[in-house]
């Protein structure tokens, strides 16, 4: 089938974490290649593409909120169809299938996780048979990375290493949604690399749910370390990974923060509770002391490491006591950044059939508690940096202040700084800077960027 959407405008609404954000890319730069053009909103739009995300029920609820509100909005003028097309993907799309056309017949395609290359023939479909279609089964073998891409900024790229997850953590949908651990081989991973490298890339993440099992499905034994390596040995600048899960964390992975030096120190490391029996309950294979033991090596290689977490409150049968153990825990870590979640149900997950005895207000009260500790030690940790000068990967400007440049250290702190007289925001993105830092709020560092450092 000849496929052409010259004429045609998209946009694309994207939901949850950095893999569906990468997916989103890969639409982005399939629709492109295909002659459609980008717009940002729906009103312009004859494609709306939803990548969507039911790892938590608010996301979840927001989507079919959102997909009915544009039901209504009319077409532009002189556009190419006489219906828009409303495509959703991503972890809903693959969880609910042809449900999503019943309950809501103004939606034209469904696609799977691994489907997203079969988006433009669907779509053609859909316009052609004048008929919903669908398409969620595992049908794929090449893994999503060999379509086309459309990055964000120019200057970082992800790379994904795997996709699935083997853990089933009993809260968590993502293993039902996105499937078994798939590795790409090594030689993959490395050519990638080295396109974006070659195309002018500072910083590269690699993506998985589990990084730290990379290669077991593969070669029998997990291979990150040596990923790490290879894709450093590319050339690039700022090489960083997510997500780790902390029972799979090796020694020679923490070591490799010591040797490679494009590995910048930050590990976002999520430990969910402190609680031993709310670990167990989760399904997590390590305790708290394991968790703290890594966090000491950790620090013993790098002592600056930059740590961030995520946490569940209100796991079914967490007591006060279970909670505190948690809040004892962020305490003692002194994380740059905590993530922080609401227990949200999941059909179909075990602890979906765990009994919760704390109250929603009680919930809410630990909730409340943890975020006030959280701003607390993220505030204190970053007072060290105020007199300090760092280098500053820069972004683009400020949200609130467009005169203000914005950019990250190797810590993946956020900083801010005047962008120097004399230039200008589009010569500095995707460039390093030094900035001097004299302002260390909880969230971001300012201070003064010297025009002659950049390079
Ligand atoms: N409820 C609340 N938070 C959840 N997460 C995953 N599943 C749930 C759930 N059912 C959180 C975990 C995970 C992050 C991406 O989302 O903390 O690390
Ligand atoms: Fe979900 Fe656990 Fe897999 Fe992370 S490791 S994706 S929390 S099942």
């Amino acid at each position: 089938m000849h496929i052409d959407f010259t004429g045609f405008a998209f946009c694309i609404h994207t939901f949850g974490c950095q893999m569906n954000k990468h997916d989103s890319e890969r639409v982005h730069g399939m629709l492109e290649s295909l002659g459609a053009v980008q717009v940002e909103t729906v009103e312009e739009a004859d494609i709306v593409v939803f990548m969507t995300c039911c790892v938590r029920e608010a996301a979840d609820t927001r989507l079919y909120g959102q997909v009915a509100s544009i039901k209504n909005i009319p077409l532009r003028e002189n556009a190419p169809v006489s219906k828009r097309l409303i495509a959703i993907g991503g972890c809903i799309g693959q969880r609910d299938g042809e449900r999503l056309i019943k309950q809501m017949p103004h939606v034209s395609v469904v696609f799977g996780t691994h489907n997203i290359h079969s988006l433009p023939a669907l779509l053609y479909k859909a316009i052609d048979d004048s008929k919903a279609q669908c398409e969620i089964e595992d049908a794929s073998n090449s893994f999503p990375t060999d379509l086309p891409q459309r990055r964000e900024h120019a200057w970082a790229a992800w790379l994904p290493i795997m996709i699935g997850c083997n853990n089933f953590c009993t809260y968590c949908i993502v293993p039902y949604v996105r499937g078994r651990e798939k590795s790409r081989t090594i030689e993959d991973i490395v050519s990638e690399a080295k396109r974006y490298v070659d195309d002018g890339v500072k910083e590269i993440t690699l993506l998985g749910q589990n990084v730290n099992s990379y290669g077991r499905d593969l070669y029998g034994s997990p291979r990150f370390a040596e990923v790490l390596q290879r894709v450093a040995d590319t050339g690039i600048e700022r090489l960083r990974f997510a997500t780790s899960h902390p029972k799979d964390l090796t020694d020679e992975v923490i070591e490799s923060f010591g040797k490679i030096d494009a590995l910048m120190p930050a590990l976002h490391l999520p430990v969910q509770s402190g609680s031993n029996t709310i670990l167990k309950a989760m399904n997590r294979h390590y305790t708290h002391e394991h968790y703290r033991e890594l966090v000491r090596k950790l620090r013993e290689v790098v002592p600056n490491i930059a740590l961030s977490t995520d946490i569940i409150v209100g796991f079914p049968g967490e007591t006060e006591e279970d909670f505190l153990d948690t809040y004892r825990l962020v305490s003692d870590i002194g994380y740059k950044q905590v993530f922080t979640f609401i227990y949200s149900k999941r059909n179909g997950t075990p602890a979906a059939t765990y009994e919760q005895n704390a109250s929603r207000e009680e919930i809410q009260d630990r909730f409340d508690r943890l975020v006030d500790l959280v701003q607390k030690r993220a505030f204190e940790l970053n007072q060290p940096d105020f007199g300090c000068d760092v280098e500053v990967l820069v972004e683009g400007v400020s949200k609130r202040n467009p005169s203000l440049l914005s950019g990250r250290t190797p810590g993946n702190q956020t900083v801010h700084a005047p962008i120097p007289s004399g230039m200008t925001i589009d010569e500095l993105c995707g460039r390093f800077i030094t900035v001097h830092v004299d302002l260390c709020k909880t969230w971001y560092l300012s201070g003064t960027a010297d025009p002659k450092s950049v390079r």
